[in-house]
Parts: C-alpha cells; structure tokens; sequence
C-alpha cells in the first residue's frame, strides 16, 4: 500500500477498527455520532509512510482488510511511542497509547534481542466484519512477513489487543514473549484502565523471526 492508498484505507478502519477494536470499544473511541480520532488517523498515517501496509481486496477490489505496520530502527526506538503519549491531545486515545507505551518498555524488545537492529511492527489489522473468520487477517499476517523477509527485517513484531488477532498469529507460528492483563493495568485509583468483553483479556506481544 503506498501512501496514495491512505484515504481509502483510513476511511475504512474508521468504518471498523476505530469503532470494533476492543480498546477503542472500551474507551468509548468514536461514542460522538459521526466523530473520529485525528490522534488514532495521524498513527495509522504515520504508519502507511513507511511503506509496509497491506490491503485485503476482493476480485472486484472491494476493500475487506487492512494492515498497517511500520518499521522500528534500534537507535530510534527509545522514547518514540513515549513522545507521541506526551503530545496526545485526546484522553481517549491516550489510554490506549499509553497502554502500548507499556508494553513496549517492558518487552524492550532491542533488549531482549541485543543483535537486533531493526523490527517491522504490525500496529492496525482490521476486517470488514462481514468477511471475518474467513482467513484474511491471517493472509495479511502472512504476507507482511514475506515483506519483511523481503526488505531484510528479521523480525515482525506484534502487539495484540484482540484475542482474535493474537489466535490468528499463533497459529502462523509467530511465538508469544510478554503478556498484560488488563485486569493488571490500573489507574491510579486501582481500576483497571479497560474492561472488554470476553474472550479479551489481556494484551499479548508476538515476534516471529525472519530468516534473511
Ligand atoms: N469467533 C471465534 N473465532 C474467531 C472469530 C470469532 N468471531 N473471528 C476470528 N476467529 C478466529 C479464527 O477462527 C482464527 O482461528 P483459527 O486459525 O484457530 O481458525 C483466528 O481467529 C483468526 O481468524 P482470521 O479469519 O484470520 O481473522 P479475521 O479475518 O476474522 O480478522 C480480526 C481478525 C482482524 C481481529 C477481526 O476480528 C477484526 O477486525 N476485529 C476488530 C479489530 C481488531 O480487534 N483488530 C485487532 C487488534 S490488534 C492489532 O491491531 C495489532
């Protein structure tokens, strides 16, 4: 996907993702009628720049998938999620960046992995709902991991939120590293920040290494 693709793309994950994902569900994301979130819009935009996103097309080129994911250097992976929590605006949004902030530091994946040096992060995958069960989140997986292999990345990492997600890239093989409760994660009047509906329960990180 290049970034002449990215209205289209971010008109449909506003159609679904900004309203289903679990989070932006718990959050209350998109609860005005007819409202967005430039803050979530401006991550999925900065994403497509990197020019490592996938669209789902029917043969009739309907849109029934999107991917996005950027790539993460070494020297620049300190503090880049840590600068867009402070810059956000939006309380909503921020929970949830606040949330990925700290999954990101305690995986500290360049870390844990010292000979790493570069990651292709999945941050976005979304499916109509009308197409779902049907294979094509995991397709997109897939395909982003040939990407990565590729560009020469050896690694893909993901953050996922959804127990569907995270059932999709277990079965690819991809090999889960930390796990966060969300009855773990609590404000500081120890609430959990988010409650979703069952079967999300926490937020779980995979990787999947890519031989180069
Ligand atoms: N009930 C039970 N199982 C399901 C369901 C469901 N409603 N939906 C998917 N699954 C299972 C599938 O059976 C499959 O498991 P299997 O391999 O054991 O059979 C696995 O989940 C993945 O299935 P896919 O068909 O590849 O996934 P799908 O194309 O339906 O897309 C997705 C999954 C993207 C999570 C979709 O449900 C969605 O768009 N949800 C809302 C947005 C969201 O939550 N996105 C992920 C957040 S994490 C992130 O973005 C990095």
């Amino acid at each position: 996907m290049g970034a002449n693709h990215s209205d289209r793309a971010i008109h449909f994950l506003r159609k679904f993702f900004f309203k289903d994902e679990p989070l932006n569900i718990c959050v209350g994301l998109l609860d005005e009628p007819g409202s967005t979130c430039a803050e979530l819009e401006r991550y999925c935009l900065e994403s497509i720049q990197d020019g490592v996103s996938l669209m789902a097309v029917t043969p009739d080129d309907q849109l029934v998938g999107v991917c996005l994911s950027g790539i993460v250097k070494k020297e620049d992976a300190e503090d880049s999620k840590g600068d867009s929590l402070e810059e956000c605006a939006n309380p909503k949004f921020k929970k949830i960046l606040n949330l990925l902030t700290t999954v990101s530091k305690e995986c500290d994946i360049f870390q844990r992995y010292p000979h790493l040096d570069t990651v292709l992060e999945i941050r976005v995958v979304s499916v109509d709902n009308a197409y779902r069960g049907q294979g094509i989140a995991k397709a997109l997986f897939d395909q982003t991991k040939k990407l990565a292999k590729e560009l020469s990345v050896p690694m893909v990492r993901v953050d996922c939120t959804s127990h569907y997600s995270a059932m999709a890239v277990a079965r690819l093989g991809f090999q889960p590293i930390y796990t966060l409760q969300y009855s773990h994660h609590l404000d500081n009047s120890g609430q959990p920040v988010f409650q979703p509906e069952p079967p999300h329960s926490c937020v779980k990180t995979f990787i999947m290494h890519v031989p180069t």
